[in-house]
């Protein structure tokens, strides 16, 4: 089959260039700009809004259907038949495990949990009152300090244990971070309890009491991080892949992602979609701050609304507003206020012209921030939840990119619109 071309031509010139067109397995195709610049030109898009950084075989998402798949799977059924584990599994791995498969793996992110004991000493160099993504920053990161046998990215055998070490041990600083901003001892792991429930015993747990999580609320759990686990070429997943780009060791990529996941535009929307919800108060002010969404002079934004890439329901906030109702039912929350409102603020969005016009749907954070409270997790811990669960995508998207042949540094170009070239003058003369 003959290569089909993409042609560029200039208003000022005859200059002609024909560009490679290539063909994914499903979704845009994308013109191959790499040769531009042996033409004397680049392009320019800031924000990526059509420009596709790498090729990747692990999450597909169509935004105008609503669709997300993991390795092929939608995420329906992946919410619904499968676990958290198993998912990591998949993304890391390309296929879904045999039972040997399966109890291989969680054997060995299960005894990959426990941190380097100096860790310990390390959290109390941290205030107290630090938030809990700054000291996952700061913890994660120096992993690279306590793992250095398993830094090497470009070792295959390295490059496995750190990607065991980052599953398994994100979730124990975690929780740590929780218990040390509480004041409370930390848990260690308990190898007898399965990842999401490992997670819950680390949070609430104390040395004084037995702790037995409630199945309900684990299951709960597992699906919101099966949710989370990745979304392809994200901003944290982009800045992942960047750091990664340049050989750097893996603790210190997956930090770089930590740190970009933590804004209010990308994974500390949960947080700020839950603060927004306290602070509407009542279904009679919803109006109100539905005209200060669209309000353009206005620079405050409905929280957990609007997608880059969806342009439709995201599929992750239906099942999350399915997980919420199962949730309140369990604990017998059904007339929660905050979910009250968020349900009618929802309905009244929806059928709002500003919201239809903009193609402004609810996302994945619209619900997680009710479910997780309540799970019982305070708010600061929403976005290291999300950090812990999209660690499985991240380690998966690096490992791609580090193990493909011939990956380059990226290195983007940019449009200069600074001054042109001057003299220096010295201060009496300026
Ligand atoms: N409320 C009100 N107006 C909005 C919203 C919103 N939540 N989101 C987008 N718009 C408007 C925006 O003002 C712009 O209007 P105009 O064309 O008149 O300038 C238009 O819709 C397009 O928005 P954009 O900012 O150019 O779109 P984007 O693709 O760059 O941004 C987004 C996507 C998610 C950052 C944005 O929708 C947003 O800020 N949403 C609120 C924060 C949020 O919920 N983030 C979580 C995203 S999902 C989880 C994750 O990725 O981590």
């Amino acid at each position: 089959m003959t290569q089909r071309t993409a042609r560029i031509t200039f208003s000022d010139s005859d200059q002609v260039i024909d560009l490679p067109v290539l063909e994914g397995t499903l979704g845009t195709d994308v013109i191959d700009t790499r040769s531009l610049g042996a033409h004397g030109y680049f392009t320019f898009d800031p924000g990526f809004l059509s420009t596709a950084s790498c090729t990747s075989s692990i999450t597909y998402i169509d935004g105008d259907a609503g669709l997300l798949y993991y390795r092929g799977y939608p995420i329906e059924q992946l919410a619904q038949h499968s676990d958290f584990m198993e998912v990591s599994y998949l993304l890391l791995h390309g296929e879904l495990p045999t039972a040997q498969q399966k109890a291989d793996f969680n054997n060995t992110v299960r005894y990959h949990t426990m941190l380097h004991d100096q860790m310990a000493y390390f959290f109390r160099g941290f205030r107290r009152d630090a938030h809990p993504m700054a000291v996952m920053v700061g913890m994660v990161g120096a992993m690279s300090a306590f793992y250095r046998d398993s830094s090497d990215p470009f070792d295959p055998v390295q490059r496995e244990i750190a990607a065991y070490r980052l599953l398994a041990k994100v979730p124990t600083i975690a929780a740590w971070s929780y218990k040390y901003n509480v004041g409370m001892p930390f848990m260690y792991p308990q190898n007898r309890l399965g990842f999401a429930e490992n997670f819950l015993y680390m949070m609430f747990a104390t040395p004084c009491e037995d702790y037995h999580p409630n199945p309900v609320l684990s299951r709960a759990l597992d699906r919101i991080l099966i949710l989370h686990a990745d979304h392809e070429q994200n901003a944290s997943t982009s800045t992942v892949r960047v750091a990664g780009s340049s050989g750097a060791n893996p603790f210190a990529c997956i930090a770089a992602g930590i740190a970009s996941l933590w804004g209010p535009l990308h994974g500390g929307a949960n947080e700020a979609v839950l603060k927004m919800l306290e602070e509407i108060g009542d279904v009679s002010r919803i109006g109100e701050v539905i005209q200060r969404a669209k309000d353009r002079s206005n620079p405050f934004r409905l929280m957990g609304f609007g997608h880059r890439i969806y342009k439709n329901m995201d599929p992750r906030a239906a099942l999350m507003r399915q997980t919420c109702h199962e949730v309140l039912d369990e604990l017998g929350l059904h007339d929660d206020p905050l979910f009250r409102i968020a349900l009618k603020l929802e309905e009244i969005a929806l059928q709002d012209d500003y919201f239809i016009e903009k193609k402004l749907y609810p996302n994945v954070d619209f619900y997680s921030g009710i479910v997780l409270r309540a799970l019982g997790i305070p708010m600061s811990m929403f976005t290291a939840i999300f950090a812990l669960a999209r660690t499985a995508g991240w380690v998966a998207q690096w490992y791609e990119m580090v193990s493909a042949a011939g990956h380059k540094i990226a290195r983007p170009r940019q449009l200069y619109t600074g001054e042109q070239r001057r003299d220096y003058l010295p201060i009496e003369l300026r």
